[in-house]
């Protein structure tokens, strides 16, 4: 079902239209040099439009990229007033956020998220990240789009694992939300199979939960920060397979990591048939990335706690982990990361590695 929302922040609100085809039809109206898109999109433009290609790699998205990006845009004639059109991923979503956020002091933008995760979560919520040197996302400002249409048939030509990425990070968000949320994502039967329209509902599901966070807590304080679950576990495994394992499969297995960590802990889940659901649905996703055994073993769980240590959400003495409660609620906890608590850590990530080799 085509939808359109408004989103509240706090410098302007900004429109979410939802709907099948609005890609084909809006493509002709736009001024192509004033389009960023992944180069993957090559194909859709006619000989002599220029838009500006980048590749969608975690190395286009570097601090040092940046200054050849806007002196291609103040080539192009881009002055304020005017508008760029974001076309891509996470990553064409980042630098585009970014780079808009300081061209002229800010410039308004557009987007077509074009894979799963960006169409159920990134596209929202306003932030941008980019990398500097080794470090991933240490940069970046909170500059929204003003308009996100979502065409969720763009995704039917990602590849298996980028569209599981993209699931698993809508499986979080819906069971962060409770478990009424998570209950109707499920009823969506999400797959790498399933179909436009039940992608749709999916995307709906997800962003509906994700408004939630966003506008409660627009700037990272407090109830967003949930969204952040499965994220310390999951950045560790990223960065340690140096980001041959896509986010939201290192995601999924940083929920299946916390889960873990909780019944080493003596917590059982018996009877709490969401985080059943959940582990059985992320074991599923997970095994679509081609390679996942070689991966997984090739990775070292004392090296993973240390890139643990430096995530950028603890502070020297506690650690903030997100957590699921005994009674199924996902939750944030500060700990004490030395003695017991890091062997029962370095234990999860060990035994989740387990699982899959
Ligand atoms: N700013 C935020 O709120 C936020 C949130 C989550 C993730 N991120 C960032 O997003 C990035 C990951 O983004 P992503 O997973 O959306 O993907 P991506 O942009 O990295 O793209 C993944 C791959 O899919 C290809 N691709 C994109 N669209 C396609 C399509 N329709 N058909 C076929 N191939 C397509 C790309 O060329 C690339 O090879 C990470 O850098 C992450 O840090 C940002
Ligand atoms: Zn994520």
């Amino acid at each position: 079902m085509p939808a359109s929302f408004s989103i509240a922040s706090s410098p302007y609100s900004y429109f979410v239209n939802v709907r099948t085809g609005i890609f084909d039809e809006m493509l002709d109206k736009l001024y192509k040099p004033h389009i960023i898109t992944d180069e993957f999109f090559h194909p859709l433009f006619k000989y002599g439009e220029q838009p500006i290609f980048l590749e969608a790699t975690e190395a286009a998205k570097s601090l040092d990229r940046m200054p050849a990006l806007i002196e291609q845009l103040r080539a192009a004639g881009l002055k304020r007033g005017q508008e760029i059109t974001a076309i891509g991923g996470g990553i064409i979503q980042d630098i585009v956020s970014f780079t808009t956020s300081i061209y002229m002091r800010g410039i308004l933008w557009n987007y077509f998220p074009t894979t799963v995760l960006a169409m159920v979560d990134s596209c929202i919520g306003g932030k941008s990240s980019i990398n500097v040197g080794p470090y991933k996302n240490l940069v970046g400002a909170f500059h929204s789009p003003q308009h996100i249409f979502i065409d969720p048939a763009l995704a039917e030509t990602l590849p298996r694992d980028q569209f599981a990425s993209g699931l698993i990070e809508a499986a979080k968000i819906t069971f962060v939300r409770g478990p009424e949320s998570f209950a109707r994502y499920l009823s969506c039967s999400p797959s790498i199979d399933m179909s436009t329209p039940a992608l749709e509902s999916v995307i709906m599901e997800g962003l509906t939960a994700k408004k939630h966070f966003i506008e409660i807590d627009e700037f990272d304080k407090k109830e967003r920060l949930l969204l952040n679950f499965g994220h310390t576990f999951g950045h560790a495994f990223e960065s340690a397979s140096n980001y041959a394992i896509p986010h939201g499969i290192a995601v999924g297995l940083g929920i299946l990591c916390s889960l873990a960590f909780q019944r080493d802990r003596g917590i059982s889940f018996h009877g709490i048939t969401a985080v059943a659901h959940l582990e059985n649905h992320l074991d599923t996703l997970i095994r679509t990335f081609p390679g996942l055994s070689d991966r997984l073993v090739a990775l070292n769980p004392g090296d993973i706690y240390s890139r643990m240590a430096s995530d950028k959400k603890h502070n020297t003495r506690w650690w903030t982990l997100i957590l699921v409660s005994p009674s199924g609620e996902v939750i944030s906890e500060h700990m004490d990361p030395r003695g017991d608590i890091a062997d029962r850590i370095r234990q999860a990530i060990a035994s989740t590695i387990a699982l899959f080799s």
